[in-house]
């Protein structure tokens, strides 16, 4: 049997950066208010680069520290809901900057959850014999759907992008947990971003509500089905929305061994770019090591959700 596992992760962010005081000349807003709300310090902001500069540095990046070669990869798949092109679509146009030569190439709309469900059909696309080594991204430019008059989203997304290799293993290496995924559509227009000039609203609180008492539970499930226990886990990646809904989750896991991410004080929450964002520096610093079960789990517009246990590279 054939399974998979992340040999490799790498991220980018754009280098410009706006703080809350920078916010605080556009909207009625301040410091204390963003940070005690939402936790979030800073934003980094794409100002030339495109989607797909955004994408494929982070997987350039990825692919350098696996130690392979475009030239090796046969899929590639890309997380996103701020594509701007219909065709080609992201994971197209990343893969012809890379050079990977004849990929499947597709990209993944389900917004803040986006990078779980990519990397969970990157890993069933393996175990069913489809691909042997696939590039996975999370990336946005949410800034391209923010109206900087609106104060009750202005001061939460930022830009992003993470990228994990992931290769194909025998089964008794694999390091992709089952996935555990869904949404509950009916409640689908609580994230909203639409029109051909796209704006994101949202109805905060009724995310907020849903995160805070829906995700922890499917969280637990999602360890359960690895055949882990949340206390044997050594990091929680969840998406990075809030800072106060990171916690909540966290604290109702029952995690105390593990390492929380908690990009989104500097980062913002760059939706489906911030689960590999955020597992990528943590890797880098060395917070968490070669082997450590992580538990990553998005969730946000549509109100869908996807999370599984991985195994750090
Ligand atoms: O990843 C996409 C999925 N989305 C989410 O995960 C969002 C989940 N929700 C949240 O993170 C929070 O609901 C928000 C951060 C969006 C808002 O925080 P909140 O604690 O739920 O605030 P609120 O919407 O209840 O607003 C409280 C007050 C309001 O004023 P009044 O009506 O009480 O006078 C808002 O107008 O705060 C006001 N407000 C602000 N004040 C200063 C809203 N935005 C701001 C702001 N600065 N930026």
């Amino acid at each position: 049997m054939t399974a998979s596992r992340i040999v490799a992760l790498g991220h980018y962010q754009p280098p410009k950066v706006l703080t809350n005081d920078d916010l605080a000349k556009l909207v009625d807003t301040d410091d204390e208010w963003i940070r005690s709300r939402v936790g979030v310090r800073t934003r980094h902001i794409a100002v030339d680069e495109t989607l797909v500069d955004l994408a494929t540095e982070a997987a350039q990046k990825a692919l350098a520290n696996s130690g392979l070669h475009a030239q090796q990869i046969d899929l590639v798949v890309v997380a996103t809901c701020t594509a701007v092109e219909r065709s080609p679509n992201t994971a197209a146009a990343v893969s012809a900057r890379l050079g990977v030569p004849s990929p499947a190439a597709y990209d993944i709309n389900t917004v803040c959850s986006g990078f779980s469900y990519a990397l969970a059909t990157a890993d069933h696309a393996i175990r069913a014999g489809a691909a042997t080594r696939a590039l996975v991204i999370g990336a946005e430019r949410m800034s391209d759907t923010i109206d900087w008059t609106d104060r009750s989203t202005c001061v939460i997304f930022g830009d992003g992008a993470g990228a994990a290799v992931v290769e194909a293993v025998p089964d008794e290496q694999s390091g992709i947990g089952p996935v555990l995924w869904g949404s509950e559509p009916d409640k689908g227009d609580a994230v909203v971003i639409t029109g051909w000039d796209p704006t994101i609203s949202q109805v905060g609180q009724t995310v907020f509500r849903w995160a805070t008492t829906k995700i922890a539970p499917l969280a637990r499930e999602t360890c359960l089905k690895a055949g882990i226990e949340p206390s044997e886990l050594k990091g929680f990646v969840a998406h990075q929305a809030n800072l106060r809904i990171i916690d909540a989750i966290a604290n109702k896991l029952g995690a105390p061994n593990a390492v929380i991410a908690r990009d989104v004080v500097d980062s913002g929450n760059t939706s489906a770019a911030s689960i590999p964002l955020a597992l990528s520096k943590l890797v880098e610093r060395g917070e968490l090591v070669s082997g450590d079960p992580v538990l990553l789990f998005g969730f946000g517009g549509g109100l869908a959700y996807a999370g599984q246990v991985v195994r750090c590279p």
